[in-house]
């Protein structure tokens, strides 16, 4: 069985959606990924098949109920131990570590959320994972799915041409890429760095891990402090003077 994501949704219809297009789309075509979106409404309850009701203790919105949550998850239920993750921005980051373990499984089940959210105990009992894509709310979970799911399939076995391109990319090993160039070696008044045309290889790695190190450090404080606090670590670990 190729790795399977399923979704519960009540937007079934926004799968695979982007994903259904360029090298994701085509890996969907191979089968080399399935994707199984369902739809929350039908294990909704009465004549209107309700997902959701007001929030105990007051306050705006909706909030979906657990047993509805919970009647869709057991139906939908895998014995492959794919782990289930609930989208929401009250999650923990999602890093390219999460992806990595994401994609190396036999796929995951993701149960994505409108209006306020789920009800908390159906996420305690049934022990899903809460993640969020960033610091920023969307309408709902199912654009955050896709997001994860395009970075799981990129890494599935010959999703991606060249074996390379997964390996040297921003965050493989806790720093963001160097920049990139082609030709034309004038644009606009701007030239590409003369190393990158030297054919010298040792000075484009020097340059381009330098080039790393300075936008990490310049972007992302928090990605160059864990970078430092791991390579003193593992200097220290190997015996070598920092
Ligand atoms: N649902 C709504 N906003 C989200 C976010 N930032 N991440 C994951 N799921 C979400």
């Amino acid at each position: 069985m190729s790795w399977t994501a399923t979704i519960l949704t009540l937007f079934p219809d926004m799968f695979p959606g982007p994903l259904g297009q360029s090298l994701a789309g085509k890996a969907l075509d191979a089968g080399s990924w399935h994707c199984d979106a369902r739809d929350l409404r039908p294990f909704g309850l009465g004549r209107h098949n309700t997902v959701d009701d007001t929030p105990c203790g007051g306050g705006a919105g909706m909030v979906m109920r657990p047993d509805v949550v919970d009647a869709a998850l057991a139906a939908v239920s895998r014995d492959d131990g794919a782990p289930c993750v609930y989208l929401t921005p009250r999650g923990r980051p999602l890093t390219q570590a999460d992806i990595r373990r994401y994609a190396t499984g036999p796929g995951v089940t993701l149960l994505c959320g409108r209006y306020e959210g789920v009800d908390e105990r159906v996420l305690e009992a049934r022990a899903i994972e809460q993640v969020s894509i960033g610091d920023y709310v969307l309408s709902g979970g199912e654009t955050a799915a896709l997001v994860l799911l395009d970075a799981c399939v990129r890494l599935l076995p010959g999703v991606m041409g060249s074996a390379e391109s997964g390996v040297e990319e921003s965050f493989s090993d806790g720093l963001l890429e160097y920049p990139h160039y082609t030709r034309p070696a004038e644009w606009d008044g701007r030239a590409v760095p003369d190393v990158l045309l030297s054919g010298n290889h040792a000075a484009i790695s020097r340059w381009r891990r330098e080039q790393s190190e300075r936008v990490t450090r310049e972007r992302r404080p928090d990605l160059w402090a864990a970078h430092l606090s791991n390579t003193t670590r593992s200097s220290v670990q190997e015996g070598h003077p920092i």
